[in-house]
């Protein structure tokens, strides 16, 4: 076996994967072979779910199932983090080692499905009376359902953001959250568990947490009305720019591109200032770093996109989860099929042998 290091495990193929892997020209992203600006508007998030899972729009999401809420925290992506993972005694899930496909593929059916009525139910607020849930059942997709099980009477227009959104994050390659649901599944253990520790690595702020950060940039910015400034200013500070860079990307993101059209065509109103602080941040990014292009990246768009819809900035990580359900799904039982442990191996450079009397502490 090689010796090779790779921090990060950047560059590091571990995986055949026919769900989707996006390329470092960036020119499209596809699922499955479909390019997602097919899918946008076109067909719905649910159906997206079938696409990567089921490699077809059908059998779909089943229903929604009744769930009792766990304490309510206060941070909704915990709050979902720890209901998926009360899933398995709740539902009676058993093990990935000890049950069929079709079985692991109905278990991620489900457990999307509650992540996603969870969310909006959380959103709605656990103190305001339910929406009727024969009011839900009118919806005729499962993000119409979302809507109305948060808002009531869902502006059709946000429904679409949101459709979209959903649509745009499903899957995106072996990125942080989809390697550790990988891990989990690899180790055998039940498919609530699979998705609940991939919240758990999405929540970061490099990760799923970035939408609310780049949200609170294009403010400051509005506020300042100097985005030059604003993006100097904080480079200066050694902050991030939220929004921009990829691991992957050394282009515009195909995913914020799609975001950026959607934003333009519903009338986003934070859609010139966004475009103002984007042609900042990118000038100056490039004359920082001359030898790495950084562009806009999901986060950024994403961002904008959920403003539109009335989206507070706690409840964007958590929406990035539930559209995430697909590909971790998929991926979850892609690696059920391969049915090996995943184990990586790490070059030792502590201290060598040592007697117990050199530890600090030892009496
Ligand atoms: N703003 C400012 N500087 C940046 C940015 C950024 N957005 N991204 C990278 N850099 C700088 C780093 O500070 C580092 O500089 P240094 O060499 O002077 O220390 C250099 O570029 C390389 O950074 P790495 O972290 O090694 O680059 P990597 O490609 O691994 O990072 C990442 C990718 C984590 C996404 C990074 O670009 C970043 O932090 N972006 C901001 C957060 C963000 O938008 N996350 C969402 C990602 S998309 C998603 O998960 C859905």
């Amino acid at each position: 076996m090689s010796d090779d290091f790779r921090p990060g495990l950047e560059g590091v193929i571990a995986f055949e994967s026919e769900i989707a892997e996006p390329d470092k020209a960036g020119g499209n992203l596809r699922y499955r072979g479909v390019d997602i600006n097919d899918l946008v508007g076109r067909v719905s998030f649910g159906q997206v779910w079938g696409l990567l899972v089921d490699n077809g729009f059908d059998p779909g999401l089943p229903p929604a199932e009744p769930f009792p809420l766990p304490v309510h925290t206060g941070d909704i992506r915990v709050d979902a983090q720890s209901a998926l993972a009360q899933l398995a005694p709740v539902w009676g899930f058993r093990p990935l080692l000890d049950i069929d496909e079709q079985q692991v593929r109905d278990d991620l059916a489900r457990a999307s499905v509650m992540a996603l009525s969870f969310v909006a139910q959380s959103a709605h607020g656990q103190d305001s009376p339910m929406v009727p849930q024969s009011r839900v059942d009118e919806g005729r997709t499962i993000v119409d359902r979302f809507m109305i099980r948060w808002r009531g009477e869902p502006d059709p227009a946000h429904v679409e953001a949101i459709d979209a959104y959903f649509i745009s994050a499903a899957e995106h390659g072996m990125n942080a959250s989809t390697f550790t649901s990988r891990v989990i599944a690899s180790t055998g253990a039940d498919a609530a568990a699979c998705l609940s520790g991939a919240i758990g690595a999405l929540s970061g702020p490099l990760h799923g947490g970035a939408p609310s950060r780049a949200q609170h940039m294009i403010e400051g910015v509005e506020r300042t009305g100097d985005a030059t400034r604003y993006v100097k200013e904080a480079l200066d500070r050694k902050e991030r720019l939220m929004g921009f860079g990829h691991r992957v990307y050394r282009a515009y993101d195909p995913r914020a591109a799609v975001l950026r059209d959607t934003c333009e065509r519903l009338g986003a109103p934070r859609y010139e200032v966004a475009l103002e602080l984007e042609k900042a941040a990118i000038a100056e990014l490039a004359e920082r770093y001359p030898d790495r292009t950084m562009e806009t990246n999901v986060d950024y768009w994403a961002a904008v996109l959920l403003d539109f819809a009335e989206v507070p900035g706690e409840m964007m990580t958590p929406l990035f989860a539930c559209a995430r359900t697909a590909g971790w799904s998929a991926h979850v039982l892609e690696q059920k099929r391969t049915g090996r442990l995943i184990r990586p191996s790490a070059r030792y450079v502590g201290p060598g042998p040592r007697p117990l009397s050199d530890v600090a502490g030892y009496r």
